[in-house]
């Protein structure tokens, strides 16, 4: 266990090794067994956490800001419409002021090209932990409670088949920071990790990359697969969703006309039946439901999205109180 966690971002999923992720890993399932046992743990009493939203959330923002009331501290939620950043505050002047303000900042920035590059630059001039909230390249924090849904739900990660697949939506562009997220994560952890998608939904060839040498290194593996049904053959853990085709084109029309090629990428029971049983259905919701998902394999017994979502709070109240103490 490394136990010296104070003071660290968490930007990218790389930032913490394998054994501080198996750290966050452990107090996560401390934490969360304190709150069923109604257990107070106050660890952050009178620290603050600015929440800094340049985009919409549901789950993001609740967990945080109820994990940091939790944790006996506050959280102030920003709308970013309702700062000076579009007068002319920047990055640096955010990182500075709001550094000496707050005891960590978390920042939620999607924009395609510039919100990772912004969370650093708060990040470069922050004296308190930056923590990210979902940028345009990583999710971290989803990616940490997808990994402790996996733990509950079927012990040591290592060997398991996931199949991280593209699936259709009609809602709008998504991110690619979850799947890029996902296959950076899960190969450390000696999965068999499988990304499946259609030729226009790549992923940033330096992550696919990096992936590939983490599995290299864990003794894991991972393939690039471009047929839905393949990729859910006998996989012990299914993970389809949408992303945009943003390596592909910048344009919308073009990107929506790409889409409409594969509206057949559906998680159906047909496709469930392919994998493995007892095989997880994973998302991290918000779905497309009867477009990306139909409602009987998410409402399903395979499905697993709600304590996927809860354990959202168990590994973000984690991360705070190890960065932020
Ligand atoms: N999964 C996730 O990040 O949800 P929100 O966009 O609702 O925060």
């Amino acid at each position: 266990m490394q136990t010296d966690l104070r003071g660290r971002d968490l930007i990218s999923d790389m930032d913490f090794s394998k054994e501080e992720v198996e750290t966050v890993m452990d107090v996560a399932l401390k934490l969360k067994r304190d709150r069923a046992l109604g257990v107070p743990h106050p660890l952050l009493r009178d620290k603050t956490l600015a929440m800094l939203f340049f985009f919409t959330s549901t789950r993001t923002r609740s967990s945080f800001e109820s994990g940091m009331a939790q944790l006996g501290g506050h959280a102030a939620f920003i709308d970013h419409t309702t700062t000076q950043i579009s007068h002319g505050d920047t990055a640096k002047e955010i990182g500075e002021i709001f550094g000496r303000y707050y005891d960590g900042i978390a920042i939620r920035q999607c924009d395609w090209g510039f919100g990772n590059q912004y969370i650093n630059d708060v990040a470069a001039a922050s004296r308190v932990p930056v923590l990210n909230m979902q940028c345009d390249v990583y999710h971290p924090f989803q990616i940490l409670a997808d990994l402790l849904t996996i733990i509950e739900k079927l012990g040591d990660p290592r060997g398991k088949t996931i199949n991280v697949s593209w699936a259709y939506a009609s809602s709008y562009q998504k991110p690619i920071s979850v799947p890029q997220s996902l296959i950076l994560q899960m190969t450390r952890f000696g999965m068999n990790v499988r990304l499946t998608r259609p030729p226009e939904y790549k992923l940033m060839p330096d992550i696919v990359e990096q992936a590939r040498e983490n599995a290299r290194k864990s003794g894991g593996s991972f393939e690039v697969l471009d047929d839905f049904d393949a990729g859910f053959v006998d996989a012990d853990i299914v993970y389809p969703k949408s992303w945009g085709a943003l390596l592909t084109t910048d344009d919308e029309e073009e990107s929506a006309r790409i889409g409409r090629k594969y509206t057949d990428w559906i998680a159906d029971e047909r496709r469930m039946a392919l994998a493995k049983p007892n095989a997880l259905y994973m998302h991290c919701l918000p779905a497309d439901r009867n477009i990306e998902v139909t409602d009987a394999v998410i409402d399903g017994p395979n499905s697993v999205v709600y304590d996927e979502a809860e354990n959202r709070l168990h590994v973000q109240k984690a991360v705070m109180a190890l960065t932020m103490r």
